[in-house]
């Protein structure tokens, strides 16, 4: 980490000069501001207790606390008042679900009327595994979270519906700046055997077989010059962490966004050359002081910048980029199967931390930060030219595919194979499964036909994807997975994004954006060039699992087995695709399609939540359960862990959304005031049960960053608690003895 503050701090002054020519000539030059642009952030962590996390389908990998936020990240450009607009939200969590768009919907209509749409709102994942789950309407997506929790859903969709606001509200004119270059060692490819089903002369046009590119989009307000914004596209999975953490976390995208937003709010925020010398006199650091008090460390001033990391085709793509090893010799795994002597179980993917998950989050988050400074900092780029959206439900059930040579296939009803339940080297899933599994045992065959026979159509046509659970023929209780999926193109001048629901992988998505470049091109006007921009967004506007090309899902490795709809899944959405993009470039519109269901009436909730307590006798909520432990030299050192642990109850019971579970108060003159809270990566809020299985804990535990000022200081714990299930809510603090640090 040292090395990457040293290369910040270098990248930094090196920049100094571009960045302060460029700033100047931001204000003076002032180029005839092209958009309205606004932007808006919002806490969605959501319940931080005993609820299933997203993303590994690990029934055991429930909340325990917050290693940091998650947060709601957005932007609306909009041609002129009246003219074209559209949203984009960023959201920390593991994918889109369709029904929070359609609540989200919903709530903006009653709001802005039709100002808001399905047609110009995206949602887009970050994907990572560290957030709460349950928020997602099909079947499949909630068995091990115990069916739907509104909680989570609820913390999502408020957020959203805050972001959305915001950004509207700060709607001012301005002008958007692009940058591409490539992010260094952030992503491989997780199932190279099946990249090179690809043709050679394919893969020959590429010189990796990941996409190392990242776009970065610069919002400069008009006005005063000041950037309030940049959002770039990347393609790596939130799989940093593990699937044996229980902390929340945005994992590494949600990591960079931290670093973006923290390095602006200490290097950018002010007029460049006062913060230069702030700058050099501290060492270029990273953190910015925070100043307020209380429930709220960080305070929304007005003068937001908005830093977002946003997921693109991920599918094939590893943030573990030390390799997939056996845990029990230490080798590399099997290269076709990731498995160690047939058992999926032992093979895993290392992060550059490795064997510390956190600091490989931090690396991979740091990696993709620092690039995106790069490209902010040096964004020269201006676009300019329409806004402009299409947007169509698609039922994938049965869609006619027309080949090239004429041939027509069609896609199939959802399906999943083997190879999904063997997982990945990101977190293995059921014993006795392996990635590229073709076959299937006696055994299963008989569990899936109790669970869903499938038809012999879907059989056939899901060949050579041996069907396991046939998601897409199962209505009991309600779907197990959608048959109608959104597909949407956002332009913005020069820059197309892409709104997939699902993992594309690399080659699946180089095909899709060529495919689309091409049709603009050909289909548009002089406005679409080579240089025209194409980024997918990927887990956008609800979850369908991931697509492959044809010859990667001839290997039936986990993408594959999880490429829904059949071998054709891919052609499809390039054919559709196709349509939209020729309908945008030559202004026409197109046809809604079929409308998704809501199935909030029908969900199955079964996860109970906490149901009240008093405190044991003789404490007080917020009394300290175990102080911290001095050192024998009386101080602690920086680096160091300081950790005390409270009387606490359920943090459910208030998500404490926009504040806080835990500070770090330091001394100064005669009164404490709050330096970190639970959104900085220095320190942590662990929920535990004691031993008696009856009470709440709550342990923080704080890691001294190197660039603590030395003071006295003591740790800080902020919860609420009920007598009963339904009783209101008691709120208490209570605060460790004061150390000292130096
Ligand atoms: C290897 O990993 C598996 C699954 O995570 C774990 O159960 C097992 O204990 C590990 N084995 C060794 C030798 O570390
Ligand atoms: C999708 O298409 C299939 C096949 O035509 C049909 O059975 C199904 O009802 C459709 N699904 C929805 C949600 O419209
Ligand atoms: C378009 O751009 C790509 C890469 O940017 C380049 O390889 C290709 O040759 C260009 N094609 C044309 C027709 O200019």
């Amino acid at each position: 980490m040292k090395m990457t503050r040293s290369k910040i701090k270098y990248i930094f002054l090196s920049s100094l000069i571009v960045a302060a020519s460029f700033f100047w000539h931001a204000i003076t030059v002032s180029p005839n501001d092209e958009y309205l642009i606004g932007v808006g952030s919002y806490d969605m962590t959501g319940p931080a207790a005993g609820v299933n996390m997203m993303g590994y389908a690990n029934i055991y990998q429930t909340t325990a606390g917050v290693h940091f936020r998650l947060r709601v990240r957005t932007f609306i450009v909009a041609e002129s008042s009246q003219g074209p607009r559209f949203a984009f939200v960023n959201l920390d969590s593991g994918m889109a679900s369709q029904l929070v768009n359609i609540k989200v919907l919903e709530r903006l209509k009653t709001r802005f009327g039709g100002l808001y749409t399905e047609e110009n709102v995206a949602i887009s994942g970050i994907h990572t595994h560290a957030g709460p789950g349950g928020y997602l309407q099909y079947m499949v997506y909630t068995v091990t979270s115990f069916g739907f929790v509104q909680q989570s859903f609820d913390a999502i969709v408020d957020a959203i519906e805050q972001g959305v606001i915001q950004a509207h509200e700060s709607l001012k004119p301005g002008s958007v700046f692009i940058n591409t270059g490539d992010v260094a060692n952030a992503g491989i490819n997780r199932s190279p055997s099946a990249y090179e089903m690809n043709p050679e002369e394919e893969r020959a046009r590429y010189s990796t077989n990941v996409d190392t590119l990242m776009t970065l989009l610069k919002f400069v307000d008009g006005a005063s010059g000041k950037s309030i914004g940049g959002f770039s596209w990347f393609a790596t999975h939130g799989t940093s962490m593990s699937k044996d953490n229980k902390l929340i976390s945005g994992d590494n995208k949600g990591a960079a966004a931290r670093f973006f937003e923290d390095w602006f709010a200490a290097n950018m925020s002010d007029a460049l050359i006062k913060e230069a010398q702030r700058i050099k006199a501290t060492g270029g650091k990273l953190c910015g002081p925070k100043t307020s008090q209380g429930f709220k460390v960080r305070k929304n001033d007005g003068s937001l910048f908005v830093g977002a990391f946003c997921q693109s085709n991920v599918g094939d793509v590893t943030p573990n980029v030390l390799g997939a090893f056996c845990n029990d010799s230490g080798e590399p795994c099997d290269f076709t199967h990731s498995s160690c002597h047939g058992d999926n179980q032992l093979c895993l993917g290392r992060g550059p931390g490795y064997p510390d998950e956190i600091l490989s989050t931090k690396i991979i988050g740091d990696r993709q930060f620092i690039k995106a400074v790069d490209l902010f900092m040096s964004a020269t780029e201006q676009l300019t030219g329409k806004v402009d959206y299409r947007h169509v439900y698609l039922n994938f059930t049965n869609i006619q595919v027309e080949l090239d040579g004429g041939n027509v296939v069609q896609t199939c009803p959802a399906a999943l194979g083997p190879g999904f339940a063997a997982g990945t080297t990101d977190g293995p899933g059921f014993p006795g499964f392996q990635q590229g599994d073709k076959e299937l045992s006696e055994k299963w065959i008989k569990l899936r036909d109790a669970l869903q026979k499938p038809s012999q159509y879907q059989l056939d046509c899901q060949q050579p994807k041996p069907v396991l659970i046939d998601t897409g023929e199962k209505f009991t209780p309600y779907a197990w997975a959608p048959a109608i999926l959104p597909i949407q193109i956002l332009r913005l001048g020069k820059l197309i994004v892409l709104s997939v629901p699902g993992e594309f992988t690399t080659m699946a998505g180089r095909r899709l954006r060529d495919a689309v470049k091409e049709t603009l091109i050909s289909y548009g006007s002089s406005e679409f060039d080579n240089n025209t921009h194409v980024v997918i967004a990927g887990l956008s506007n609800t979850y369908s699992q991931y697509v492959t090309t044809f010859e990667e899902y001839s290997q039936q490795r986990y993408e594959a087995s999880s490429t829904l709809y059949g071998p054709h899944t891919l052609s499809a959405y390039v054919q559709e695709f196709k349509k939209l993009a020729q309908a945008m470039a030559k202004g026409e519109t197109i046809p809604k399609g079929p409308s998704p269901p809501d199935l909030s009436s029908v969900l199955i909730r079964n996860l109970v939540g906490p149901v009240g307590v008093s405190p044991p006798l003789g404490v007080n909520f917020g009394d300290m359960k175990v102080d911290i432990n001095l050192p024998k030299s009386g101080f602690f050192k920086k680096g160091e862990r300081v950790s005390a642990t409270f009387w606490s109850d359920n943090p459910r019971y208030d998500l404490l959304t926009e504040g806080t579970y835990a500070v770090v108060e330091m001394m100064r003159g005669r009164s404490w005031t709050s330096v970190y809270d639970d959104d900085d990566l220095s320190l942590y809020y662990k929920y535990k049960v004691d031993e008696s299985g009856l009470y709440s804990l709550a342990n923080l535990e704080w890691e001294i960053p190197k660039e603590a000022k030395s003071g006295v200081y003591r740790l800080r714990h902020f919860g609420s608690s009920r007598k009963t299930k339904d009783s209101p809510n008691i709120y208490f603090t209570g605060a460790s003895s004061a150390f000292a640090v130096s």
